[in-house]
This record gives C-alpha cells, sequence and structure tokens, in this order.
C-alpha cells in the first residue's frame, strides 16, 4: 500500500504573555492511499492546529516546534516555502476550512470564485467551469443556480457543499474537512455525510475528517485519533474505538450521544470541562475528570501502547490490562 500522508511527532506552540502553550503535542499517524482518518476531541483539543500544521500554515503567533510532515513519501513538507508549497495545495491536497461557508468571498458570485481558482492553477476556465458544474452536481446542488449566485443567496447546507465541491476542484489526493457538517441540520448533515462518502469510493480520495461529534465519525473514516488537550489519546480502526473503546475519554464521548429514543442518561456523559492548556498538571492530562484514575495518573503521563485490537492508548490503566494479558 502507498503511504501517502506521514506525519510524525507533530508539536505545535503558542506563545502567550506568561508562559508556552503546547496546543499539539507529539501527534504521530499515516495514511494510506483512499484510506481516511477521523479527528476527534472536545472543543479546544487542538484539531483545527492539526490542520493547520499540516500545511505549515499556523496562525499567528504559532509555531511548529518540532516533527515532520511527509505527503507521498516526498521530503518533509514543513521545510517547503513559497510557490511549491502553494502549487501543491489545492492540487495534491485541499482544506475545508472550519466554518467555511463563511470563508466564500461574499463578494464574488460563484462563478467567478471558480475562476480565481483556474486563474491561480493556470487551468482553462471553461474547464474548471464544466468542472465545478459536475462537481455540484455530484453535490445535489443546481449547478446554474448555485454558478450565479453570491454565497448569501445560498443556504448553510449548500455553502458547506459548495466549498466541499470547490476544494476538489483540482482533483486533490487528500482532503482535509474541518468540522464540515458542525453548522448542519441532520438533515443537511446526513446529505454531506452522503456525498463524502460517495467522493471517497468514487474517486479513491483520501479525507481527514476533524469533527468534536464522535457519533458521526465511524461513518465516513477507516481510522480514528481522539484528541485530549493537544494529545493523542486513543487511535486505531475507527470500527474497534467506536465499538470497544479502550481510554477513559473515549468512553466518556461516545457515552455522551444523545440516543435516538429515549432519555439522555446524564449520568453516564462526560463530566467537567477541558484542562486548562495553561496549567496542565504533571501526569495524565485528563485525571481531573477520570472516574478510574490512580495515584500514578498524577504523578507520570501515560505512555502509548498498543492494544491486541491495533488500537493504541495513552493511559496507565490500560497498559496495565495489556501487560496482565500478554
Ligand atoms: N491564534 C491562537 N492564539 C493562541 N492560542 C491559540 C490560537 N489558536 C489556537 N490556540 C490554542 O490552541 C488550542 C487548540 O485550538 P484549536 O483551534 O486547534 O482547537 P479545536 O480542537 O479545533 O477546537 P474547536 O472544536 O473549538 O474548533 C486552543 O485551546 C488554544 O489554547
Ligand atoms: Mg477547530
Amino acid at each position: 500500500m502507498e503511504t501517502i500522508l506521514d506525519v510524525q511527532n507533530l508539536t505545535i506552540e503558542f506563545p502567550t504573555e506568561t508562559r508556552v502553550v503546547r496546543a499539539v503535542k507529539d501527534v504521530s499517524f499515516q495514511i494510506q492511499k483512499g484510506e481516511s482518518l477521523g479527528i476527534v476531541g472536545e472543543s479546544g483539543s487542538g484539531k483545527s492546529t492539526i490542520a493547520f500544521g499540516l500545511f505549515n500554515s499556523v496562525p499567528d503567533p504559532g509555531r511548529i516546534s518540532g516533527g515532520k510532515v511527509h505527503f507521498f513519501g516526498g521530503p518533509n513538507f514543513l521545510d517547503i516555502k513559497g510557490e511549491t508549497r502553494r502549487k501543491f495545495y489545492w492540487s495534491k491536497i485541499s482544506m475545508v476550512f472550519q466554518a467555511s461557508q463563511n470563508t466564500l468571498n461574499p463578494l464574488l458570485r460563484i462563478c467567478k470564485q471558480v475562476d480565481d481558482i483556474a486563474h491561480a492553477h493556470r487551468l482553462a476556465k471553461n474547464k474548471a467551469r464544466a468542472k465545478a458544474f459536475e462537481l455540484f452536481d455530484m453535490m445535489h446542488l443546481d449547478g446554474n443556480r448555485v454558478m450565479n449566485s453570491f454565497p448569501h443567496e445560498l443556504s448553510g447546507g449548500m455553502k458547506q457543499r459548495v466549498s466541499i465541491g470547490l476544494a476538489l476542484l483540482l482533483d486533490p489526493e487528500i482532503i482535509v474537512l474541518d468540522e464540515p457538517t458542525t453548522a448542519l441540520d441532520v438533515i443537511s448533515q446526513a446529505s454531506v455525510l452522503k456525498i463524502l462518502n460517495r467522493i471517497r469510493k468514487e474517486r479513491e480520495i483520501s479525507l481527514i475528517f476533524i469533527t468534536h461529534d464522535i457519533s458521526v465519525i465511524s461513518e465516513v473514516v477507516d481510522s480514528v485519533m481522539v484528541m485530549y488537550a493537544g494529545r493523542v489519546v486513543e487511535q486505531g480502526p475507527a470500527k474497534q474505538v467506536m465499538r470497544y473503546p479502550s481510554h477513559p475519554y473515549t468512553r466518556g464521548l461516545i457515552r455522551s450521544i444523545p440516543p435516538l429514543v429515549g432519555e439522555v442518561d446524564y449520568t453516564k456523559a462526560l463530566k467537567g470541562s477541558p484542562v486548562n492548556l495553561n496549567n496542565i498538571p504533571s501526569g495524565c492530562p485528563f485525571q481531573s475528570r477520570c472516574e478510574l484514575r490512580i495515584p500514578t495518573c498524577s504523578e507520570i503521563e501515560p505512555p502509548r501502547v498498543q492494544l491486541d485490537n491495533s488500537v493504541e492508548v495513552a493511559c496507565h490503566l490500560a497498559k496495565m490490562e495489556a501487560t496482565s494479558q500478554g
């Protein structure tokens, strides 16, 4: 299998007046051709920062303080600058930003935005427009109407689908979608998920699907990475992680999914709020919210251990269970 993305020990920091906040710490993952990854975690866990890190475009004052990003077995992308980097972006990899429905240019009709992308990448305008029609059709959008509309004339769900269509315009091999369904009602959400699955199958494209909503993740990805306080706490095949979550945080996230029928059982839901990145205690960052914590949790940060089902987890209890079984 061809590895199309290899991320090793990505670490990203934001200096503040008093200290340096490590928003992403030692994140590593690989994606094989056609495979998709979900990144899940609560607000502030570092999901969007990872996405920006992949493209070496972390917003100021952030900086990548460590790690490597290799696309298609090439050199470290974090060392590549200027025009080469810009060309690579969109044509090989592309990103649909968080709240991307608001990142469309409000002053330009969609067709002009298509022309701009074509111009920037020296693609014939008519070819780009024909391609956009095809993609919008695939997104169940009326191409004529959409192309001649300003963004404010489209609904949120339509704008989200337009953003995904534009990101696919240059046939990228990987597309990063940051919270693509979060601002949508359930019907539009289901429609976007269905479209993403179709794109995955028909175009053999890889998705990196970022969301705080673990309930949608298993529908579109092969593997999942659960983030807490900038660290990966659990990582592995999505089906395994969803069926047999090993980290108490993952279990809490899954238990917090409201049931389709009946009442929400708040006693099972995840309690407390995410740890303050300015003040992470020593040991496990999740300790203050963990009902299973043991004294070691406040002393030593849990190392990652590989379980039998190909899942990796950073929890002292999982390590003990793995050791006692092995
Ligand atoms: N521009 C910035 N300046 C300072 N700190 C930042 C900045 N952007 C992010 N951070 C820090 O990085 C952390 C992670 O932010 P990030 O946006 O990656 O989280 P997220 O998981 O995408 O959250 P959400 O689900 O709300 O989108 C934040 O909690 C914050 O401490
Ligand atoms: Mg985000």
